[in-house]
C-alpha cells in the first residue's frame, strides 16, 4: 500500500515508475530470491488457495532468480491483461490506485539482504511479485484488483482512503478463503512470509472471522507484526461481487459516523471460525 507524504524520487517517471534493470541484480540478490522461492513453494502447497499454486508457473520464467518484469508482463497480458511495473518502494496512493485501475501493479526493484530473509517492513521484489502476482494470473482476482484501483481513485478524490485501505490490507494483503479442506492463504502479505504462512492458519492467537465489508471498514488493523486478526472470503466470485455491487459512496457516509473496532474485537454479529487466544500478541506487548 502506500503513504501521502512522498516525494517523487530523481530519475522516476511522473507515474513513479523506473526501468527494472535487471542486469543490475547480483548474484547473491538472485540466490536470495530463489532461497525465498523454494522455501515458500515447500511450505505452501496444501497452505494456500489452489488458485495461487496455478498461478505460480507465471513465475517460472526462462532465466533463473529474480524475474525479468518484461517477460513476466508478457505472459501476465496473455493470461488476464496485468503488467508488472518497476517503482523505488512506496508511492503515494493516488498513483498506486490509478497503476491498479490500469492493469499495472507495482513492485519494488530491490530484494531484501540474505540476513532479512524473514522480516523486512518495507516490500521488495519477493513480497511484490512472488506474493501479488500469481493471482494477477486469476482472472476474478484479476478484476477485483482493477475494481480495488478503479474504488481507490474515487476513495481519493473524496478524501476517505483509510476505511478503504482497509478492505486491500484484509484481503490483498492478509485474506483467507474458506474451501472444503478447511481455511487456506491467499494474502500476499501472508504467502510472502514463511512464518506468517504458519501462524495465519494454525497459531490458537489470532481471530478468524467470516468476511463483512462494513464489518471490516471499521476494523483497525497492525502493520508491525503478526496480525490479530484474519478475515475470511468465501470465495474471489464473491469478493468480487460485493466489491463490485456495492455503492461506495453512501457507505463512507455511513461508517463516517461510527466508531472504529478494535482489532481484537468479536461482535455478536461475526462468522466465527477461530476465536483466538490472542496470546502471541499479548506476549508481544508484554
Ligand atoms: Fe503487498
Amino acid at each position: 500500500m502506500a503513504q501521502d507524504i512522498l516525494t517523487r524520487p530523481d530519475g522516476t517517471a511522473a507515474d513513479w515508475t523506473i526501468p527494472q534493470d535487471w542486469d543490475a541484480y547480483t548474484a547473491e540478490d538472485h540466490a536470495t530470491w530463489d532461497t525465498l522461492f523454494d522455501r515458500q513453494a515447500r511450505l505452501l502447497p496444501g497452505r494456500v488457495t489452489p488458485e495461487f499454486i496455478d498461478g505460480l508457473d507465471m513465475l517460472r520464467l526462462s532465466k533463473p532468480g529474480i524475474p525479468d518484469f518484461d517477460e513476466l508482463s508478457e505472459r501476465l497480458m496473455k493470461a488476464t491483461g496485468w503488467q508488472v511495473v518497476a517503482v523505488p518502494g512506496l508511492v503515494p496512493d493516488d498513483v498506486f490506485f490509478d497503476h491498479l485501475a490500469n492493469r499495472r501493479f507495482v513492485s519494488g526493484n530491490f530484494i531484501r539482504r540474505p540476513d532479512q530473509l524473514d522480516y523486512l517492513q518495507e516490500p521488495d521484489v519477493f513480497h511484490d511479485v512472488f506474493g501479488h502476482v500469481p493471482l494477477l494470473a486469476h482472472p476474478v482476482f484479476a478484476d477485483y484488483m482493477q475494481a480495488y484501483g478503479e474504488g481507490g481513485r474515487r476513495a481519493a478524490q473524496a478524501g476517505v482512503i483509510e476505511k478503504l485501505a482497509r478492505l486491500y490490507w484484509y484481503t490483498v494483503e492478509f485474506g483467507l478463503v474458506r474451501s472444503e479442506g478447511g481455511l487456506k492463504l491467499y494474502g500476499a502479505g501472508i504467502v510472502s512470509s514463511y512464518t506468517e504462512s504458519v501462524f495465519a492458519l494454525d497459531d490458537p492467537s489470532p481471530n478468524r472471522i467470516g468476511f463483512d465489508l462494513r464489518r471490516l471498514m471499521r476494523t483497525k488493523y497492525r502493520i508491525d507484526d503478526f496480525q490479530q486478526n484474519y478475515f475470511v472470503i468465501d470465495s474471489f466470485e464473491d469478493l468480487l461481487d460485493q466489491t463490485l455491487n456495492t455503492d461506495f459512496g453512501p457507505l463512507y457516509a455511513e461508517l463516517e459516523g461510527q466508531e472504529d473496532i478494535e482489532i481484537e474485537a468479536i461482535l455478536p454479529t461475526d462468522h466465527v471460525y477461530t476465536r483466538g487466544t490472542q496470546r502471541y500478541a499479548r506476549e508481544q506487548a508484554a
